[in-house]
């Protein structure tokens, strides 16, 4: 491949405890403060990473069995603070990395999003990226006065609306609104700055917003819709789509569909980057990677129900009612349909057992450096977002510091950043 891949990190299970229960660990009461979270965003910065992208769900689930005792007990998609909150801090420590957080369409007001966001590609100069999700279980809907989520399909007719007020009101200052003159006075001329007057199916916002344009003027947008309407929604408005392939075989395949998604949008299919969650994890022989793989998987068998209970949150279906080892029947979900698509045919304990999403590659840096490498070859682009269960500062050095300086010697990934904004590394190969 003549053009290097991108790199990205997926903090699932967002802005919460990490690693609590394993060895390198840390001071687990201090997992509240911003310091884990900048640590990573510079040490991903060093081994040039486009970004970062912060998960986030603002209830504390209770799908699984009815309560929400095993998500508590677990730190399994609760506690979790605002990640919007660790953005400044981030940036502070850092230069050119791209941060991405994560909104909800069904929580937030188009308004109240657009001015955060705007806000933040100011401070960050330029260097902000948001996560457009839906919202997807009932709980996380009945912390914003609804007794329900809205079906699957609406969400995403609402967030399309949502989006293009969002956008529309980043652009609602002209280039040349702000003018500055002391003599005149003329701080910003009224003629460029525009109200919207947008009245919509299920919004309604005047505008203009309260701000001029930021750096980006629209920050990156990301997305990750699996069902045919997700995707749709996707192709119409993200730069970047991460996507959870289940195995090397089918990432061509995922690829080329979004990139079809994206032509049929009217859209330049090289405007959208495609990354493809994967796990890798390094050691300093084979065997020693293996051994930390099967004691992570081993983690995983002994505790079923957490596992179990996270696969519940996200599809609304509590887990606990279908009989541990037997095939489960065909399932249709509120939640993230695509998710529920994936346990067609496996037994709640399997399900368990494919809870953490990415591909996993395990072996030496030199390893796993030709693994990607090969597997980006298979996929025709555009590059990958890690994830880990075992988030500490160890296995943030390991990739940073030892599996990514290897996939630069071999000229597969990027060295240093090019530009100044986000936006502009992203879309630079
Ligand atoms: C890597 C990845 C990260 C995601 N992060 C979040 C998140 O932070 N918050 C959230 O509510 N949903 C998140 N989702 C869910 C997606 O936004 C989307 O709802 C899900 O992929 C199901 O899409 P579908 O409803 O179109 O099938 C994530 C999905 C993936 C694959």
């Amino acid at each position: 491949m003549d053009r290097p891949f991108h790199l990205a990190w997926f903090v699932s299970r967002g802005y919460g405890p990490k690693a609590w229960r394993y060895e390198w660990g840390g001071d687990q009461s201090r997992w509240m403060m911003p310091d884990l979270f900048v640590d990573l965003a510079v040490s991903m910065e060093r081994a040039g990473f486009d970004y970062v992208m912060m998960e986030d769900s603002s209830n504390v689930p209770y799908t699984h069995k009815g309560t929400h005792d095993d998500y508590l007990k677990y730190a399994m998609a609760t506690p979790k603070l605002d990640p919007a909150v660790l953005v400044p801090y981030m940036a502070m420590a850092t230069k050119r990395i791209g941060l991405v957080t994560t909104m909800s369409t069904t929580e937030y007001p188009p308004f109240l999003l657009a001015r955060l966001v705007n806000t933040l590609d100011h401070v960050t100069e330029g260097r902000v990226g948001w996560n457009m999700v839906t919202g997807s279980n009932d709980g996380g809907a009945q912390n914003y006065g609804l007794d329900r989520q809205f079906e699957h399909d609406e969400r995403y007719d609402r967030a399309d609306e949502f989006v293009e007020i969002v956008t529309r009101l980043w652009e609602s200052w002209a280039p040349d609104a702000v003018v500055m003159d002391r003599e005149a006075p003329l701080f910003a001329d009224g003629a460029k700055v525009q109200a919207l007057h947008y009245k919509g199916r299920f919004h309604q916002v005047r505008g203009p917003l309260s701000a001029p344009r930021s750096p980006q003027v629209r920050p990156v947008l990301c997305q990750a819709g699996g069902s045919p309407r997700g995707r749709q929604f996707a192709a119409r408005w993200s730069d970047t789509i991460i996507t959870s392939a289940k195995d090397v075989a089918s990432m061509r395949a995922t690829r080329d569909r979004i990139r079809a998604d994206a032509v049929a949008m009217g859209r330049d299919p090289d405007g959208i980057k495609v990354l493809f969650l994967i796990d890798p994890l390094v050691d300093h022989s084979p065997e020693a990677a293996e051994h930390r793989r099967r004691i992570l998987e081993a983690d995983v068998a002994l505790h079923v129900d957490q596992h179990l209970a996270s696969a519940s949150r996200l599809s609304g279906i509590d887990f606990s009612r279908f009989p541990l080892d037997e095939p489960l029947p065909k399932l249709t979900s509120n939640g993230h349909q695509s998710v529920v698509d994936r346990f067609v045919g496996l037994t709640p304990r399997q399900v368990a057992g494919r809870a953490e999403l990415g591909i996993r590659f395990t072996g030496t840096v030199g390893q796993v450096a030709g693994m990607m490498a090969e597997a980006m070859q298979e996929a025709g682009g555009d590059g990958f977002l890690i994830v880990h269960a075992d988030f500490t500062r160890r296995y943030i050095a390991e990739i940073c510091d030892g599996l990514v300086p290897e996939l630069q010697r071999r000229g597969l990934t990027r060295r240093r950043y090019e530009h100044a904004t986000f936006r502009d590394n992203l879309l630079a190969f």
